[in-house]
């Protein structure tokens, strides 16, 4: 026999865990990765304090100025092992065509064969941290639970922050609930007497999901979406199976609620790529000419979206805390952001100041001196010379959502909210206008299909170049895009046939440039103009221009008090250039060519529409 036990390993599972299956299954997987001694995540206070401490002594953190940010941490990770991997990122369906040509696919044996040898033993001479997570308020019809298996306490404390965590999910998960099983390695086992590192991982990584038995394995990163697998890994590749065989949706969408000055709220749930100001659209402060207006967050990444008894579709946010980009954030771009991270945060990767704080490009004065995110030197003469960023581009701050100011009351309601309009919105320099609405929801999913974006620092690879990202989920669809689409359209039909209205479909770009090469449009708080222009459209008030493929506003019926915007400039942000489209066009045929298994006639259809307009 080989039961940990026998090793000399005490599983010593706490009280509060009564789910023989999630026993059985830690048995298994701590004989598999040989860790020294296994940790069970409580989710106290406490926990993360000590864990804190050890991850300080181990070097992992340093503690930030207790009066300039307290209880907070600096994290620095190794260079190699700074954003996801999706080179590194599989879908491991039975059937290829499954995972669909926009993943990495390799056969479920395959792929267990490969990854057998390097789990075996990974985390000797290390703990083996057991963290049960809920994804969604606690015991909300909507939420599902998750147990994350890693050798890093840098997870466990983020995890603590990013999701409802310990014993309280075990209550919840009782003696036969279920619970999607994660495990994680930083894929550096410690030689008995080695000395460990500050940031240990691999070279290799693999991002592994299983979607037909809907587990993960993670090897060799500690880094973000590819170590906290509640978040890119469970909340969307492994819940988007779940919510096609369901009948639900799992996105890469913020929430966020507005009230107007009579008191109606409605609630919007939007589509960006990674790093395109997801965070600051969640938590937007509404400008000057807009008195008695508020903007409420609900979620700033991931919602969880389900059609409830009425017809209308509910929707939690996953998740508990915010994994956001750090530079560019201020006191301008995102003043929540800024008063949320007063206190209780885990920095990685920014710089830190000799007075033991931290800074990042765009947050404000430079520093005279600070210490890079990869321990050296920095000075802004330095930046000059060299280029060398203080921060990592990708360098981000994990916090508690209830630091937020602006939280909504709803944020952790077990029932959800009820979602009025969906908003997707690419980074796109030229051709796509600020703002366009579908006619119906076919227009609205076909141009959330055909979304591009310029890619970003979130990801390794190159950055600036246009991609074709459909719904923002171009990373992380855990099936076949084709079906996914289907999915959404049916959806669609479905909801209509109850005689529940429709959210409304918006596309939106904040990101065009004018021959400057500037950005024209100001963003940040100012698209709380787009935003007013859709509840319009919802309330009726609201005409637009058709064109192509929507409806966008004309200059007279978008608010610009106290901006100065003119028609010209509005003209520039919303103009629509043939040429420009032909082109766009030609590159929407080349997605569908990419994506022709099993995509739905109704797109195709639709595509033959705007180039008839076109052409007209
Ligand atoms: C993220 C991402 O970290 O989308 O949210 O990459
Ligand atoms: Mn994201």
């Amino acid at each position: 026999m080989n039961s940990p036990v026998m090793q000399g390993l005490n599983l010593n599972s706490p009280a509060f865990v009564k789910n023989a299956n999630l026993i059985a299954w830690v048995a298994d997987m701590a004989a598999l990765c040989k860790p020294d001694s296994i940790h069970w995540c409580d989710g106290s206070e406490d926990e993360y304090d000590r864990l804190c401490g050890k991850l300080v002594e181990g070097g992992t953190f340093k503690k930030l100025d207790p009066v300039k940010r307290p209880n907070s941490y600096l994290a620095c990770s190794d260079p190699s092992d700074v954003a996801r991997v999706e080179d590194r990122t599989f879908i491991c369906s039975e059937k290829k065509e499954d995972a669909g040509p926009t993943n990495n696919w390799m056969a479920p044996a395959e792929m267990r064969a490969t990854l057998h040898p390097l789990f075996d033993g990974c985390m000797r001479g290390r703990t083996m941290y057991v963290v049960p997570f809920s994804m969604g308020p606690l015991g909300s019809p909507i939420a599902h639970i998750g147990i994350e298996l890693s050798d890093s306490p840098y997870v466990a404390v983020n995890m603590k922050i990013m999701t409802r965590m310990g014993k309280a999910v075990c209550d919840v998960l009782g003696v036969n609930g279920e619970f999607v099983p994660c495990v994680h390695t930083v894929g550096a086992p410690l030689e008995a007497g080695q000395q460990d590192v500050k940031w240990p991982c691999n070279k290799t990584k693999y991002i592994v999901h299983y979607p037909e038995t809907r587990e993960i394995w993670s090897y060799g990163s500690g880094y973000g979406g590819n170590a906290l697998l509640g978040k890119k890994c469970f909340a969307l590749r492994i819940a988007s199976n779940m919510g096609r065989d369901e009948g639900w949706l799992a996105e890469h969408m913020l929430i966020l609620g507005v009230t107007n000055p009579q008191g109606k709220k409605y609630h919007v749930a939007a589509a960006f790529p990674s790093a395109c100001g997801k965070t600051n659209f969640a938590m937007l402060v509404p400008p000057k000419g807009f008195d008695g207006w508020k903007v409420t967050t609900i979620g700033d990444d991931i919602a969880w979206i389900k059609p409830g008894t009425d017809g209308k579709l509910y929707a939690i946010n996953p998740e508990a805390g915010y994994f956001g980009v750090a530079p560019g954030t201020n006191n301008e771009t995102n003043p929540n952001c800024m008063a949320s991270l007063d206190k209780n945060v885990i920095f990685t990767n920014v710089a830190l100041t000799d007075d033991g704080d931290v800074w990042w490009e765009g947050m404000g004065p430079a520093p005279r001196h600070a210490i890079d995110w990869q321990g050296k030197d920095w000075t802004p003469e330095i930046a000059k010379e060299t280029g060398a960023k203080a921060a990592h581009p990708n360098s981000r701050f994990t916090v508690a959502a209830t630091n937020n100011p602006a939280l909504d009351p709803a944020w952790d309601d077990a029932a959800g909210v009820p979602i009025d309009a969906f908003i997707f919105g690419g980074r796109r320099s030229t051709t796509v206008p600020l703002v366009t609405e579908g006619r119906n929801w076919v227009e609205g999913v076909y141009m959330a299909s055909t979304m591009g974006s310029e890619t970003t620092a979130a990801i390794t690879g190159q950055v600036g170049v246009v991609r074709r990202d459909p719904f923002a989920m171009i990373a992380f669809c855990g099936y076949n895009m084709s079906d996914y689409f289907q999915h959404w359209l049916n959806l669609g039909k479905k909801i209509g046939a109850t005689g529940a209205t429709l959210p409304r479909i918006f596309t939106t770009n904040w990101f065009r440039k004018g021959e400057d090469g500037k950005f024209v449009w100001p963003g940040y708080g100012e698209n709380m103009r787009v935003l007013k222009w859709m509840i319009d459209r919802i309330e009726g008030k609201a005409t637009g221009t058709d064109h192509l493929f929507g409806v966008s506003p004309t200059y007279e019926e978008m608010n610009w008090t106290g901006l100065d915007f003119s028609a010209e400039k509005f003209a520039s942000v919303t103009s629509i250039d043939k040429a420009a489209w032909q082109k766009e066009l030609e590159l929407h045929t080349e997605l569908f060519e990419q994506l022709a298994y099993h995509l739905p006639q109704e797109l195709s259809e639709t595509k033959a529409k705007i180039e008839l307009r076109l052409a007209g």
